[in-house]
Order: C-alpha cells, then structure tokens, then sequence
C-alpha cells in the first residue's frame, strides 16, 4: 500500500517553475471572501484575524506571485498563533519546513505550526521524505504552505485556498476559498 503510494507520488510530473500554468482548483462547492489590503500591516492584521478563528488542524494553501504577500501574511498568523514577534524564522525556502510552537487555547489546543514553502521542491516525493503525511495529519497543528499550487494533488479536500494578488504599489487583492462546509 505505501509502496503503492510511493510508486504513484513518484510518477508526478515534476512542474518546473517556467512552464507552471495554475491549475482551477477552485471548482465545486466553495466559499468565497475577498479583501483588500493596502499595505504590509494591514495584510498582517488580516491574517491575525484570520488566525483567531483558524482550528487545530487547518490547512493553508498561499498562492500568488513572488512578492504578493504570502511570507507577509504567513508572519502575521505565526506571531499571532505563537504569541510573539521574536522568533519568525522568514520564508523556509530553503529548509523547506520551519516548525513553531504555538500557544494553547480553551477550545481547541494548537500545539504546532508548520510554515512551508513549495518554490524550491523539485518533486513531490521530496516532500514525503520530510514527513509530508506526518505534518499534514496532525490534527493538532496548522500548515502554512507557501506556493501550495505547485503541487496540489498532495493537499486534502478541506484545504483553504488563499490567494495572492498584486494590484500596483502596496495594494494587494486577497481571495479566500474553501469547501462550503469548513467555512464556518
Ligand atoms: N498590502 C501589502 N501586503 C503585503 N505585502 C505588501 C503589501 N504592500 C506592499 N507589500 C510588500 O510586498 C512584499 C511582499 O513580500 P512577501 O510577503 O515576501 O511576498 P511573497 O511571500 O508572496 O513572495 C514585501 O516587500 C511587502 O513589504
Ligand atoms: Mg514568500
């Protein structure tokens, strides 16, 4: 079975930056909001918001062009899950993972979490070898995944969609889309 899992991961097509197309991962029954921001602040007030009804086990999928804002508005739910400002490791573009630990709350206990970033993965399977399945099934936890879109097919069905747009200067439009039923 996992070897089967394996075989099948490693079949992929790997999708080279250059001749990356976004594929519409939006069909089928979503909510949809939509904001803008228009500047740096503002997108990180956003998303401490955001992450004040965000539950344990929330997926996060950040899509957008370089400079859109996605390590901009994954800053603001780490300080604001973990409760300060002194320990954002920047964008795991290299790591490929960064882990944090966050602050307990009365309802549900966030423990964990973890910021990554698909830019520099060459291959799915890259991403199992780090422990993809443990990360992403941690009911516990909350992932923040920077250019989710490079490889969708590894991302569950209740994942939110968050996407990134630059509009000139510090505008950014931000689009919100999730599974009608998570969107509670
Ligand atoms: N409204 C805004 N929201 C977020 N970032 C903004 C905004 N306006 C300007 N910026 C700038 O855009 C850049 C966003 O960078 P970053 O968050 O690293 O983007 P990404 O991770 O999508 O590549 C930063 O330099 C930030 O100061
Ligand atoms: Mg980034």
């Amino acid at each position: 079975m996992i070897l089967k899992l394996f075989f099948k991961i490693y079949k992929l097509p790997t999708q080279g930056r250059q001749d990356f197309k976004p594929l519409n991962l939006w069909d089928g029954s979503v909510m949809k909001k939509e904001i803008i921001t228009n500047s740096p602040d503002e997108t990180k007030l956003f998303a401490q918001k955001f992450a004040d009804q965000l539950k344990p086990g929330a997926i996060l999928a950040l899509t957008g062009n370089l400079g859109s804002g996605k390590t901009c508005f994954a800053k603001g739910i780490i300080e604001e899950l973990t409760g300060t400002k002194e320990n954002f490791q920047g964008s795991p573009t290299f790591a490929l993972i960064q882990e944090y630990k966050a602050l307990q709350d009365a309802s549900g206990t966030v423990v964990r979490v973890y910021h990554f970033d698909f830019y520099r993965v060459k291959n799915a399977v890259e991403l199992f070898q780090i422990g993809w399945q443990e990360y992403i099934s941690d009911e516990t936890g909350v992932c923040i995944i920077e250019w989710a879109d490079l490889f969708p097919e590894i991302l569950p069905a209740e994942t939110k969609w968050i996407k990134f747009i630059s509009e000139g200067n510090d505008k950014r439009r931000i689009v919100i889309r999730e599974r009608a039923e998570d969107g509670k």
